[in-house]
């Protein structure tokens, strides 16, 4: 079976399709014959080396997430799952292949309406989304700010901010076209990647939800209203500024909250129920799954392209040709 490996850490261009044994699912794993496989931001750092450090290593295949047909079940799992479509998480890697492997632990079974491509932009995207919101107990009538915007995560963080009644959901993103695109999706005011263009934007915000961090962060920190809380899930703009703790600590009157939100810490069955629930949602047309681009397996050096050169809004999902 044909799989895309990383031979080596390096650009787009070390992505290789290469022929695999097919792999065989182990005790409590299925086997699964893909349709889509989802590509991540995570995937492009994993190629690149750029986490290294954590113990990723060259030779592996790369993705996290798949859709597709269940053919074959490992020992301790029910057979019935033999045929049906459904989502699943491959863990670091495994997912840019025509057969994965994954925990039967992961499995979400998809609704007839909701195609594999739908899956793999929905899924792990759709997880951070809402668990980040639940994570600052995000309420009804409460005024959100969603800093990188246009990506995976945050097109759904506002769809979801939104159809919870979320009182204003201003987003951050670096074009007017991106910003048309997003109030489509929910957002109400459009603010540049600075946090400025937007006169009648909230001056404060109960809710930041901030894929980007970077040097930039203290400043969104500091437009939390009173009792706000800011929510950290990704880093695309970098680290913030070594001193950043310091306004945290200075601005305690404020009673404010920041926290940081990784959806391992979720347990299976809660990310089950609520990838569920939000492919259930998207049947019924009340989400959209926002796919930038379908791309063959064998172009997925050029999905890392397109995503490093910043030109991705939503996600592009891999399929086979
Ligand atoms: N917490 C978790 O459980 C979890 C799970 C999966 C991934 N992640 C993390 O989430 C991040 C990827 O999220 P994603 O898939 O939504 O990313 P993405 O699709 O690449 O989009 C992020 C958006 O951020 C904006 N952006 C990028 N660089 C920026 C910068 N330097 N300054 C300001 N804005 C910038 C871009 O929009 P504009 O050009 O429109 O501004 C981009 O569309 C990664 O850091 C990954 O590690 C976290």
């Amino acid at each position: 079976m044909k799989a895309v490996q990383v031979k080596a850490f390096g650009g787009p261009e070390v992505l290789t399709v290469v022929d695999l044994p097919a792999p065989r699912p182990a005790a409590g794993q299925v086997l699964i014959e893909t349709e889509a496989a989802g590509v991540g931001g995570v995937d492009t750092l994993l190629r690149s080396g750029a986490l290294a450090d954590f113990g990723y290593e060259p030779g592996r295949v790369l993705g996290n997430e798949v859709a597709g047909v269940v053919s074959a079940v490992g020992d301790g799992v029910d057979a019935s799952w033999v045929g049906r479509r459904v989502w699943a998480f491959t863990g670091m890697d495994g997912g840019y292949a025509e057969q994965v492997v994954a925990s039967a632990e992961t499995l979400v079974p998809l609704p007839a309406g909701v195609s594999a491509v739908d899956a793999v932009t929905l899924g792990t995207s759709g997880t951070v989304a809402h668990f980040a919101l639940r994570h600052v107990h995000f309420a009804r009538g409460e005024r959100v700010l969603v800093r990188g915007a246009a990506g995976g995560i945050g097109v759904l963080t506002v769809q979801l901010a939104a159809r919870g009644g979320a009182a204003a959901v201003a987003v951050t993103t670096s074009s007017a076209e991106r910003g048309e695109r997003l109030r489509e999706l929910g957002a109400t005011h459009v603010l540049d990647r600075a946090g400025g263009g937007a006169a009648d934007a909230p001056a404060s915000y109960d809710v930041i939800v901030d894929i980007v961090a970077g040097a930039d962060l203290p400043s969104f920190f500091a437009r939390l209203a009173p009792k706000g809380r800011m929510v950290v899930v990704g880093a695309m703009g970098g680290w913030p500024p070594a001193d950043f703790g310091k306004e945290m600590i200075a601005s305690f009157q404020k009673s404010m909250t920041f926290a940081t939100f990784s959806a391992d810490t979720v347990s299976a069955p809660d990310q089950r129920a609520a990838l569920a629930d939000l492919f259930a949602a998207a049947d019924r047309g009340e989400v959209k799954a926002v796919v930038h681009e379908v791309l063959p397996l064998a172009q997925a050096a050029e999905a890392h392209q397109k995503m490093e050169a910043g030109e991705v809004f939503g996600r592009i999902a891999l399929t086979h040709d």
